[in-house]
């Protein structure tokens, strides 16, 4: 059988979390036949109860979850690990401003980027699922400058499975009929879902729906969707956006199909007009455990507008937490 590949995830005792070490833990990630070994992270007030989901982990019986361990040291917590899924991240908390949140959050992933340096494995490959994502990545990132660029990424793969749902939902076919959506720019209000590419059956998706309909409907539900989860389930989306963690690295390590892409946010060498250095999102294809964005795409005019802007807010970001004194 396959050695264990460890996996360390930050936030195990949030809500994603009680999804997604499951999910790991089943399989459903690296597949069938890849044993794991799970390192959790929390912070010192959260291990009694993250001790409850360890239970669970157990009781469950998976056949390939190797072993279990918590703790509230990053430097335990990332050695040797081949994945860090970080998902824990300081909520906006009421009368917190924008900058106190960044603040917060430049602390935790400046912390961690630099555990991860000093401790992973060479193999490492980081997801930042906890917001503001793309910038606590970009903090990671620059915390770690020894760990290649690429090893760096952000979820829009959320953002990408509503968009998939919603264009399916609009033209009555199933989602894995759907190939070539795209998600660009920041995890945010302001991203940029992009149907002008996708094939619904094999069909160009702009012959099946009107504009109207992208413009007025598609983009806002799509970009509006955490909002509305929030609303109607009292909670925000913890199961989908577990799945999406799950998709993410599945597709990174397992490659997507030679017929499809998917969207990650990665850090920018200047394609698409986007600055480099900025972690933004991407339609980007993977195989042998790497990246590539998929380059020579025409981009709409709408598209251009609302990347532009999603671009700047990513890059006043960037700006506030250099200012922080984040980015060294
Ligand atoms: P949660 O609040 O239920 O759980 C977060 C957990 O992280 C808590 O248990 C907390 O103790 C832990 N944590 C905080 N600071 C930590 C640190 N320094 N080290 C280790 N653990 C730490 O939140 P939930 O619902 O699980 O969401 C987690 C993050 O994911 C949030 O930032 C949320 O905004 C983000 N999110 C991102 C999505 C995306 O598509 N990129 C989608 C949905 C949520």
């Amino acid at each position: 059988a396959a050695s264990p590949v460890t996996i360390t995830v930050t936030g195990g005792a949030g809500q994603i979390g009680y999804q997604l070490l499951f999910r790991i833990a089943a399989g459903d990630m690296l597949g069938a036949e890849q044993p794991v070994r799970l390192r959790i992270l929390e912070v010192q007030q959260a291990l009694p109860a993250l001790e409850g989901v360890v239970m669970e982990l157990h009781d469950a019986a998976f056949p390939l979850l190797a072993s279990v361990d918590t703790t509230a040291d990053a430097a335990v917590a990332f050695e040797g690990a081949d994945h860090a899924l970080l998902v824990g991240a300081r909520p906006r908390g009421k009368g917190m401003e924008r900058g106190d949140l960044l603040a917060a959050n430049g602390a935790i992933f400046a912390a961690q980027g630099r555990a991860i340096q000093e401790r992973a494995s060479e193999r490492i490959r980081i997801t930042v699922t906890g917001n503001p994502a793309n910038t606590n990545a970009l903090i990671a990132a620059a915390a770690a400058p020894d760990v290649p660029r690429e090893r760096f990424s952000a979820l829009t793969r959320l953002d990408h499975n509503r968009a998939l749902a919603q264009l399916a939902a609009r033209t009555g076919t199933p989602v894995g009929d759907i190939r070539r959506m795209i998600v660009w720019g920041n995890h945010s209000a302001t991203q940029v879902p992009d149907v002008t590419h996708a094939l619904v059956g094999g069909e160009p998706a702009i012959d099946l729906v009107d504009r109207e309909w992208v413009k007025g409907e598609f983009v806002p539900t799509v970009a509006n969707r955490g909002a509305a989860i929030i609303e109607a389930r009292g909670a925000s989306s913890a199961a989908s956006a577990a799945s999406a963690t799950v998709d993410h690295v599945r597709s990174w390590v397992q490659g997507t199909p030679a017929d499809d892409w998917t969207s990650m946010s990665v850090v920018s060498r200047g394609e698409y007009g986007v600055p480099e250095g900025l972690v933004s999102s991407f339609p980007v294809t993977c195989s042998d455990g790497r990246w590539s964005i998929v380059d020579g795409l025409a981009v709409d005019a709408d598209v251009r507008a609302q990347l532009d802007a999603s671009v700047a807010e990513l890059a006043a970001e960037r700006d506030a937490v250099r200012e922080l004194g984040y980015l060294g």
